[in-house]
């Protein structure tokens, strides 16, 4: 198993390119599913997850074609198989983002149910409730969500998600694209990637609207076009480094990136004291070589501080100035980090959902376990800005999220380096 080594202390300094959103990419690889003629899918972050989901068209008979600027052509008329079997959903849970734009078009899908993973119990229950109100047929059999459509074909409905859920909005804005009559889904999801999707939706001929509000209504269209869409950039990627200058005193520009949808990130990094200026498509964070001071953080659904950038925050405020405390609302169970960095010197202290960081004035690398996506960039960041060697174990987690991510450290001036296992 491949392990990434650090050695902290050098302050940041530099530019580098964001890639495409891994959230938003997989969703609208899903949705090439839905079009009668080829899409091509371009800005695909170079991702495990990304490799997955080829995968996973691969297991259902379809070959998807990547040019040399890894841009992928989706051929849904070759699908042969209309399950996605639980050795790959195992692996990705967003695996589930299938199901809709398969049973819509086709008219059957199996999709294993995912199961539990590090971050908590992660339930599908309003995937599937969603789509039995437009007259889906829905079993859970054998560890499968067996689902068939009506021989009248799904309606169009009115469902409101009981709590806020991305893949869940995105699942269904899939199905009803292809329903019968309108749809209206409330207190939806309103994350930018969400947008993303609605709009490939609409440029392959389908009629979405009210994409970044809490609802969302969609005329269902009896077919929808291949189309060629450019995944927009990924903030989660944007947040981790602009937090890795802002851990290490550093000062560095991000390009090809959008500062518009990162607002709840920026504040509270404007709070630590970083210097923040934004361009079109470009962030520049400047510390000007001072510690940053701590942050209270409290995670919500979109545009409120997003819990994928939770981890990431922990570890800044464990060498900030202050006490931070850090309230997960999100997903239960997702501290896994706060143990490793306290092995690093970090004090942190749990009491329920909330974190409390006290900042110490040094972190000490160590050798630590990655859990999780996000917990894995918080020891990267910890292991930055720590005295000494960190060596990170179980880096898989941290491929699924992070293009090339020692490249761009190293670009950036860290001292980091991939040691293969
Ligand atoms: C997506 C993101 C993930 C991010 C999360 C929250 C993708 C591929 N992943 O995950 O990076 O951390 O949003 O911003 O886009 N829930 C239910 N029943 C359901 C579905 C969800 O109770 O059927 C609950 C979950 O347990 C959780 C909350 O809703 O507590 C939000 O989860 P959800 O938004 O669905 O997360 P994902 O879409 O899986």
């Amino acid at each position: 198993m491949d392990k990434l080594r650090i050695v902290g202390g050098t302050p940041l300094n530099g530019e580098i390119r964001i890639s495409g959103a891994k959230n938003s990419a997989l969703p609208i690889l899903a949705c090439t599913l839905l079009g009668d003629t080829p899409s091509t899918v371009q800005n695909l972050p170079h991702l495990h997850d990304i490799t997955t989901m080829i995968e996973l068209f691969g297991c259902m008979g379809i070959q998807p074609i990547i040019d040399e600027k890894l841009s992928l052509e989706v051929d849904a008329n070759t699908i042969k198989t209309l399950v996605a079997p639980y050795d790959l959903v195992k692996t990705m849970r967003a695996s589930i983002l299938v199901l809709g734009p398969m049973l819509a078009r086709f008219g059957k899908a199996e999709v294993a149910l995912p199961g539990g993973c590090a971050i908590g119990s992660r339930p599908v229950d309003l995937h599937v409730r969603g789509l039995q109100a437009m007259g889906a047929n829905i079993k859970i059999e054998d560890g499968y969500i067996k689902a068939e459509i009506p021989s009248a074909g799904l309606h169009g409905t009115t469902f409101m998600f009981d709590t806020v859920s991305v893949t869940g909005t995105e699942n269904l804005i899939m199905a009803a694209a292809l329903a019968k009559g309108k749809t209206i889904l409330q207190n939806a999801a309103k994350e930018p990637e969400v947008i993303d999707l609605a709009n490939m939706i609409n440029q392959m001929g389908g009629h979405v609207t009210g994409m970044g509000t809490d609802t969302i209504t969609i005329e269902g269209v009896g077919h929808l076009q291949g189309t060629t869409f450019s995944v927009m950039a990924d903030r989660i990627e944007t947040g981790t480094y602009l937090v890795a200058a802002a851990i290490t005193g550093g000062k560095v520009k991000l390009k090809d990136t959008d500062p518009s949808i990162l607002e709840a990130v920026l504040i509270k990094l404007q709070e630590a004291g970083a210097n923040i200026d934004t361009g079109r498509n470009w962030i520049a964070l400047d510390m000007k070589g001072n510690k940053p001071k701590a942050v209270n953080i409290r995670t919500a659904p979109y545009p409120a501080f997003p819990t994928d950038m939770q981890a990431q925050f922990i570890a800044l405020n464990s060498v900030a100035e202050g006490i931070g405390k850090v309230t997960e609302t999100i997903f239960e169970n997702r501290f896994m980090h706060v143990y490793e960095l306290n092995r690093m010197g970090a004090q942190i202290l749990i009491e329920g959902n909330t974190a409390i960081v006290k900042g110490v004035d040094s972190l000490k690398g160590a050798p630590v376990m990655a859990t999780d996506l996000r917990a894995s960039a918080s020891l990267v960041l910890a292991g930055l800005v720590a005295q000494g060697e960190t060596l990170i174990d179980r880096i898989y987690h941290i491929d699924r999220g992070y293009q090339c991510i020692e490249e761009k450290l190293q670009l950036l001036g860290a001292k980091i380096k991939r040691i293969a296992g």
